[in-house]
């Protein structure tokens, strides 16, 4: 066979196997749909109905088993996205007597985990006897960036910024208006060289204080405005965006007492111990990402039931864990001259006005718990509910261990999925009162009951 016959044999079969996949996949892909968010939500669950829920005949009952009957309500929800089908309960619960600079707070937690509520109702009660948590706001500044490429000279470019720095800013008025009359606004706008790490890569780095407002939308249109205002023939745009990374937007949250005052029974034996434990969360990132993951279990269950956006908070604050350059320990310990200190810096960034915070009943609600919050107090309130859980953990964690509260908390989610009566619940809690829960014991005790 000569070249030109084997090339043409080649490109045949490869054509020939791309059009049997083609035909192969068309014939395969029968859940492929377009138009899917045309249809009317009925029409959406009959689709899924059809084509996921074959062997389900509950399936379309247990979407609308969630529906709300108030129209209006429901239709509030649906809005919120796209393609709804229903809505998808959390249990809103509630941590009373938090002590947050001398005032009190019940504080709103939405999570599914069973031991979090407890958990921070206990540590709030057990701080609140000793002067309760103080917080200090250590920053509100918020970031974006217009990143770009510029080929040419940067004594040019930075030339050209200067130059033009007034005019980037007149750009924003109509959109910054408003939140100047708040007290915020631009803060600064610089132009950052970045082509030691990628060719031709600079960034404006335009900081912002944005008020009440965790400030998303306005961020991004200033940004957006600014890009437009920037860009000539040299200066290729690539994207404009605010960053979830908010180093300045930095919040600190404390406990401290006399070890003596810690209430339990060997204190300078407690106290050394949870020191160690909070050191080796500082050195050992194993440790390190379920010590802060502890922390969050605080955190993301007040940013939750408040509305506020919880992937931007952990993004962030994962991110500031390694700001080191080695991830590690959100939360530091120091046992001085017989003193126990406990605190935590945490980066937030969240609003207390706008967004899903005016819109959502219940955030509403959740907001007015907390007595109308600023978004300063609010990251107040939420840096303590995170430091009270880390404290809750590493307590447990460093005398009865931890499995001993969420076995616990666990039985009442197994007996539901047993399907447990409340008079074989109130049995089986009371059976449990004095022993280690576990999956296996549980069943046990269930199954020995129901023989009975
Ligand atoms: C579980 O959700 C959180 C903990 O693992 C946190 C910790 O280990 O510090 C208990």
């Amino acid at each position: 066979m000569n070249k030109k016959d084997f090339f043409k044999k080649f490109l045949t079969s490869v054509l020939d196997s791309s059009i049997f996949v083609a035909v192969y996949l068309k014939h395969r892909m029968t859940k492929m749909i377009s138009g899917f968010s045309k249809l009317t939500k009925e029409e959406k669950i009959n689709w899924l109905a059809e084509n996921y829920f074959k062997n389900n005949s509950n399936a379309v009952r247990t979407i609308k088993q969630y529906w709300h009957e108030d129209k209006k309500l429901q239709q509030l929800h649906d809005d919120f996205i796209e393609n709804t089908i229903s809505n998808f309960y959390l249990p809103l619960g509630v941590a009373p007597n938090f002590l947050i600079n001398g005032k009190e707070y019940a504080i709103p937690m939405v999570t599914e985990e069973s031991s979090v509520v407890a958990a921070a109702s206990l540590v709030a009660k057990f701080w609140s006897t000793k002067g309760g948590f103080r917080t200090t706001i250590l920053g509100t500044t918020k970031v974006g960036h217009v990143h770009f490429m510029f080929a040419g000279a940067s004594a040019a470019l930075e030339a050209y910024f200067i130059n033009n720095k007034a005019r980037l800013l007149a750009a924003t008025k109509s959109i910054t208006k408003n939140m100047e009359k708040r007290g915020g606004g631009i803060l600064d706008i610089d132009l950052v060289d970045k082509t030691d790490k990628l060719a031709n890569y600079y960034q404006l780095h335009i900081t912002f204080e944005t008020m009440d407002s965790m400030g998303a939308n306005f961020i991004n249109s200033c940004l957006e405005a600014i890009a437009a205002e920037f860009r000539n023939d040299e200066i290729e745009i690539v994207m404009s965006i605010l960053s979830n990374y908010v180093p300045e937007c930095l919040v600190r949250a404390e406990v401290s007492c006399n070890i003596l005052d810690l209430g339990v029974e060997n204190p300078q034996k407690f106290a050394e111990k949870f020191y160690q434990a909070v050191k080796i969360a500082e050195i050992e990132p194993y440790r390190a990402v379920t010590h802060n993951k502890g922390i969050m279990n605080g955190v993301d269950a007040v940013v939750l039931a408040t509305g506020n956006d919880f992937r931007a908070v952990e993004a962030g604050v994962h991110a500031y864990a390694g700001i080191s350059g080695n991830y590690t320990s959100l939360s530091h310990c120091t046992i001085d001259n017989g003193v126990f200190r406990f605190w935590l810096d945490l980066p937030l960034a969240l609003g207390t006005v706008g967004g899903i915070t005016a819109l959502h009943p219940l955030a509403k609600l959740s907001l007015e718990m907390l007595q109308q919050p600023s978004a300063k107090e609010l990251m107040q309130i939420i840096a303590t509910a995170g430091l009270a859980q880390n404290f809750a953990a590493i307590r447990a964690l460093t005398t009865i261990g931890i499995q001993h509260g969420h076995m616990k908390m666990h039985l009442h989610n197994i007996l539901n999925q047993l399907g447990a009566t409340v008079h074989e619940k109130e049995k089986i809690t009371h059976f449990f009162e004095g022993q280690t829960v576990s999956h296996a014991a549980v069943v046990l005790k269930f199954k020995e009951i129901n023989k009975r």
